[in-house]
């Protein structure tokens, strides 16, 4: 249901003189959206959280219900089925897992509430407007695409990685590590571990000093599937006396591409990082604006998005026969991302 912004009463003179009437200032509504967000994990989240906010803003003449799930697959069903009781215009759903999802979906439909789909995929309904985000396994492909040819260049002939995945079930850990695994098994890479971090900085320090212990001086790549488990897992190198970096005896990439993890390219030492953008909400409002006008959006709604390494990374590199180019980090592309 829409809630009036300008419900005052002004008095009005006509023309003549002689009426006086009473009439609303403005007739304008708000749009009502609910929008059930992961949780706060990392810079990554942060960031889109914060778009979210800008763009449904009552200035924008939305009112929006956020609800932080806190990477909780039941509380985030929870809070769908509390803007159906609502009765919110429409309800944006980033799902922290991928499946699972039909029964509630039907539920918005039967309460005839759109849903769009932010960030993350749903991989077992359809029951939804649009979604707008990555191409995660293209991420994945990129990571594993880049290290093939940076490894020519260096010539390193033999790769002994370690992986730490994102939350496991997520699309953004499926599709990374699905594009990644492919690329090593092409090429007979050594995929040594592959463990869960959860998107955090944490969770990434924690694998990080296991792999450590277990693979002490076997390892010569570490894979972090967000930039927040990169930092955990330098702390852990630090710890540990392992040197990563452009200089050092592990190449050390990351996905995400905040600016953080910028700093960290910049620093040498993270050698290469792969972006996941995480500015979609202006993309869900022109999907909103459609389903305002009538018009009929598109089911699927990709970002742009970039890869990012110094000079030193930049190779030639190509995914299904697209050449692809790495951004050369600087003062300025660290100033502009978010
Ligand atoms: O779904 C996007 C992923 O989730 C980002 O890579 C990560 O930082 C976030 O927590």
């Amino acid at each position: 249901m829409r809630k009036s912004v300008f419900g005052a009463c002004v008095t009005v003179s006509m023309i003549a003189g002689l009426a006086v009437g009473c009439m609303t200032a403005s007739a304008d509504e708000l749009i009502n959206v609910g929008f059930a967000q992961v949780g706060h994990e990392s810079d990554w989240r942060t960031a889109s959280t914060k778009s979210c906010q800008d763009v449904f803003s009552e200035e924008n003449g939305y009112n929006l219900s956020f609800v932080d799930c806190d990477n909780d697959e039941a509380a985030q069903k929870e809070a769908v089925r509390s803007f159906i009781e609502q009765e919110v215009d429409y309800i944006i759903i980033d799902p922290i897992i991928a499946t699972g999802w039909d029964t509630v979906l039907t539920e918005c439909e039967d309460a005839g509430i759109p849903v769009i789909v932010i960030d993350r995929t749903i991989d077992d309904s359809d029951k939804y407007v649009s979604w707008v985000g990555s191409n995660f396994k293209t991420e994945g492909l990129a990571a594993g695409e880049w290290l093939k040819a940076y490894a020519e260049k260096k010539g390193i002939e033999e790769i002994n990685a370690l992986v730490i995945s994102g939350s496991t079930g997520a699309s953004a850990q499926i599709g990374r590590s699905d594009g990644f695994r492919e690329v090593a098994e092409a090429n007979g890479w050594n995929i040594l571990d592959e463990q869960t971090g959860d998107f955090t900085e944490a969770g990434g320090q924690e694998v990080m000093e296991s792999y450590c212990k277990s693979y002490e001086g076997k390892f010569n790549v570490v894979v972090c599937q967000n930039d927040n488990e990169a930092f955990g897992a330098m702390t852990a190198m630090d710890n540990a006396g392992v040197s990563y970096g452009p200089n050092g005896d592990v190449i050390l990439i990351s996905f995400d591409a905040c600016t953080a993890g910028l700093e960290d390219v910049k620093a040498e030492k993270i050698t290469a990082d792969f972006e996941c953008n995480p500015l979609a909400a202006p993309f869900v409002e022109e999907v909103i604006q459609q389903l305002e006008a009538g018009e009929e959006p598109e089911k699927e709604v990709y970002m742009v998005e970039h890869w990012y390494g110094l000079e030193d990374a930049v190779v030639d590199f190509e995914i299904d026969g697209e050449a692809q180019e790495m951004t050369v980090v600087t003062d300025e592309v660290i100033e502009a991302q978010y």
